[in-house]
């Protein structure tokens, strides 16, 4: 790839509209941004399209169409498709959304301030509650891009710590056991929530985040469903490029961890294990992965990149290697472990305690070659099923 490539630097300013809107959404293995711009912008042109079949809170095809490449991302939980395509195209005007919100605080009936539980008598004060029912009830966020764009932050800040979100202090990304957060307040002497004004604070948000605008950013789809079944529906679009990053096995439950968000978008406020998205199974996991890529597979050009992001612990790293192998024989494969690690999200109501460390498998396509080389990716060792 020769042309001018946009500056990491330049694009991602703080003060672009790009850089506030790639932060909505807190999710699981987020890619991060420089990651993202790296590749995309040495591995694809302008006008190109990006796929990414498991595309969690959207960072992926965000960035893409920031660098005017168009993108076709998916994701099976609504919660990450709602940050997904809201940011991906966020209502225009903030006054359409700020009347928006007015209407849902007005819409509170005496009884959604009533409490069905110990715990959301402490998670939220009565108004909140009462603010989260009539959002839950009014909004229409799989079709309104004005409701979708508020029910994102709703999402956002309903879920957070006590002195900047709308709730007793919880984990911004996993959503614990009730018992554990009610254990973890009283110890912690929180016994009440914050009385906030719903309200007040997301017109204070949703500003800020407007401040600069939106984004521009070229067109693209974004996808509520599995990826096993959209992608074959779907006009294939010759990407250029794959980039992604698989839920990992066995790690965290991507149904469970956001049963408080999912409760918001209309499903019952408590964990639900018959919709536990573990992926605990190796054998269910490897056929998972290998069907994606599979049907990924049609909707990319003979020479695209392939680029996939795994947790570096054996069970999924090798899973995902196997697959990709199983769905590409002919090509070559190489790997690049990641020195870095983020912060897990498992203990506590911060950030979490335990590390994870990653493992990238790249097929190198037309022009990657030399991207491959300069980031040190090596020949992946064989593994078989
Ligand atoms: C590791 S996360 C991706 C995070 C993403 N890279 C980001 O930056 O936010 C993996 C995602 O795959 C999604 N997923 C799992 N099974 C899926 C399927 N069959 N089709 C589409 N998405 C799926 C999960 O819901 C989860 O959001």
């Amino acid at each position: 790839m020769t042309s001018a490539r946009p500056s990491e630097k330049a694009t991602w300013h703080y003060s672009t509209a790009a850089a506030r809107w790639y932060a909505l959404g807190r999710y699981y293995a987020m890619f991060p941004r420089d990651f993202l711009h790296d590749a995309i912008s040495h591995l694809t042109e302008p006008n190109d399209h990006v796929l990414d079949p498991f595309c969690g809170r959207g960072n992926a095809p965000f960035v893409a169409t920031v660098l005017g490449r168009r993108a076709l991302a998916i994701d099976i939980n609504p919660i990450a498709w709602l940050f997904a395509a809201a940011k991906q195209q966020p209502a225009k005007a903030p006054a359409r959304l700020l009347a928006r919100l007015r209407e849902v605080g007005h819409a509170r009936r005496p009884a959604d301030r009533r409490s069905n539980s110990r715990f959301e008598t402490m998670a939220w004060a009565p108004q909140v509650r009462a603010f989260l029912k009539a959002a839950r009830r009014e909004l229409d966020w799989e079709t309104s891009i004005v409701d979708r764009t508020l029910m994102a932050f709703i999402a956002l800040h309903m879920q957070d710590k006590r002195d900047t979100g709308l709730s007793n202090t919880l984990s911004p990304t996993i959503a614990h056991s009730p018992t554990y957060a009610i254990k973890w307040w009283t110890h912690h002497g929180l016994l009440a929530p914050p009385d906030v004004d719903p309200v007040r604070m997301l017109e204070n948000k949703i500003t800020r985040r407007y401040r600069y605008g939106v984004p521009d950013q070229a067109p693209s789809r974004v996808l509520l469903g599995d990826a096993r079944t959209e992608l074959p529906q779907r006009r294939s679009s010759d990407a250029r490029l794959l980039i992604t990053s698989p839920p990992y096995c066995g790690v965290t439950d991507y149904w469970n961890d956001h049963w408080i968000r999912l409760w918001l978008l209309g499903h019952d406020l408590r964990k639900d294990w018959s919709k536990t998205a573990k992926y605990t199974n190796q054998e269910n996991y490897r056929e998972l992965i290998t069907a994606v890529l599979r049907h990924s597979r049609k909707h990319l050009r003979d020479d695209a990149t392939i680029l996939i992001r795994s947790d570096q612990r054996r069970r999924t790293a090798e899973m995902c290697s196997q697959a990709i192998t199983e769905v590409w024989p002919d090509r070559t494969l190489m790997q690049l472990p990641s020195s870095a690690s983020h912060a897990g999200t498992s203990n506590g109501h911060g950030r979490g305690g335990t590390k994870s460390k990653e493992i990238d498998f790249l097929i190198p396509g037309s022009g990657a070659t030399q991207w491959a080389r300069e980031r040190n990716f090596q020949p992946a060792p064989v593994t078989t099923a």
